[in-house]
C-alpha cells in the first residue's frame, strides 16, 4: 500500500526548553525567524505525503494553526494544497510509542511515516533523505529508519543501533536490533535515531503490546525492536546532511546559527555579522 500519512508527535512539555516553551509550544520558537514546526512542513510537503496527523496536547493549539495558516497561504506549490491536517489530543505524556499509538483510529490499516519535530534536518545538495526514504518505502514495502552518527558524550540520549552491512545498497544497512538511550559501554554502535522513520502497520501491533519503561513511558524504541525481533526487516538509512536537535537550548541556538547562515533573507548580512565579530 502507498504510503500516504505521517505522524508528527508534538505534545511534550518541552521542559528542556523552559521558560521560553512554558507557553509557546517549542516547535513554535523559531529558528532563523520561522517556526521549527514550519521547516519540518516543508520537508515534509516536498517527500510528497497527503495527510499530516499531529498529536498535540490541550495547551499547544497554535501548531495546528500555524501549520494551517502556511497550508492556506502557500498558493504557489500544488503538493501543499493537497496536503490535510488532523490532530489527536495525547491526553497524558506517556512517552513517544503512546503519542503515535494514538493515531491508530486514523492510520487505519495503511503504512506510515514518523517525523519528530525538534530534529531538524538540513539535507545536503537539496537532496530530501525523508523523500528518498518515501521512495524506497513506495517501491519496496520494507520499513526504513535514518540514522547518523552520534560523539561519544551524546550517545545516552538517543536510540542506538545494532546493523548488518547490506551489499547492494550503498548508503542503506539492516538494522539488527535498537536500544533507547543506553550507556556509552552498552551501545551497539554510534548510529542514533534522527527522528525519520517509516513503518509498515504491523508496527502499531508491537506499540500496542510494549510495556512501559521506568519512567512509566512506553518507547517507540522498545516496539521497533520486538517486530525485527519477530522477523521484520528494516532498513537503516545515512543520514545525507545534518540534523540538529532543537529540543534543548544548546542545539536550539546552533541551529539557529547554522540555518540564519544559509537564509535567503537574512543569510549575507548574518554571515558578515559574525565574521566582523571573531
Ligand atoms: C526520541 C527517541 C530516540 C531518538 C530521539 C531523536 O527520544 O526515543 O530513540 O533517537 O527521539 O530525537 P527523545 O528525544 O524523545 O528523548
Amino acid at each position: 500500500m502507498k504510503l500516504r500519512k505521517v505522524i508528527i508527535p508534538a505534545a511534550g512539555l518541552g521542559k528542556r526548553m523552559y521558560p521560553a516553551a512554558k507557553v509557546i509550544p517549542k516547535e513554535m520558537l523559531p529558528i532563523a525567524g520561522k517556526p521549527a514546526i514550519q521547516h519540518v512542513l516543508e520537508e515534509i510537503i516536498e517527500a510528497g505525503f497527503e495527510e499530516i496527523i499531529l498529536i498535540t496536547n490541550p495547551n499547544k493549539s497554535s501548531i495546528k494553526e500555524h501549520l494551517n495558516f502556511i497550508l492556506s497561504s502557500s498558493t504557489r506549490s500544488k503538493s501543499a494544497s493537497n496536503i490535510s491536517i488532523t490532530s489527536v489530543k495525547q491526553g497524558k505524556p506517556k512517552g513517544l510509542g503512546h503519542a503515535i499509538l494514538q493515531a491508530e483510529k486514523i492510520i487505519k490499516k495503511e503504512p506510515f511515516a514518523v517525523v519528530l519535530p525538534d530534529m531538524l534536518l538540513q539535507n545536503s545538495n537539496k537532496k530530501n533523505n525523508l523523500a528518498l526514504m518515501k521512495k524506497n518505502f513506495d517501491s519496496n514495502n520494507t520499513s526504513g529508519i535514518l540514522f547518523s552518527s552520534a560523539s561519544k558524550k551524546d550517545i545516552p540520549l538517543y536510540g542506538i543501533a545494532k546493523i548488518k552491512k547490506i551489499k547492494d545498497f550503498p548508503g542503506r544497512f539492516l538494522v539488527k536490533s535498537i536500544i533507547e538511550k543506553p550507556t556509552i559501554k552498552k551501545a551497539p554502535s554510534n548510529l542514533f535515531a534522527v527522528g525519520r522513520y517509516i513503518f509498515r502497520n504491523e508496527l502499531m501491533q508491537f506499540l500496542r503490546k510494549a510495556k512501559s519503561d521506568q519512567n512509566e513511558e512506553i518507547q517507540l524504541t522498545d516496539a521497533i525492536d520486538s517486530f525485527i525481533k519477530d522477523g521484520a526487516d528494516i532498513h537503516g538509512y545515512n543520514l545525507k546532511g545534518k540534523v540538529y536537535d532543537c529540543g534543548n537550548k544548546l542545539g536550539f541556538l546552533i541551529a539557529n546559527i547554522e540555518y540564519s547562515k544559509k537564509d535567503p533573507e537574512i543569510g549575507y548580512h548574518f554571515r558578515k555579522y559574525i565574521k566582523k565579530d571573531a
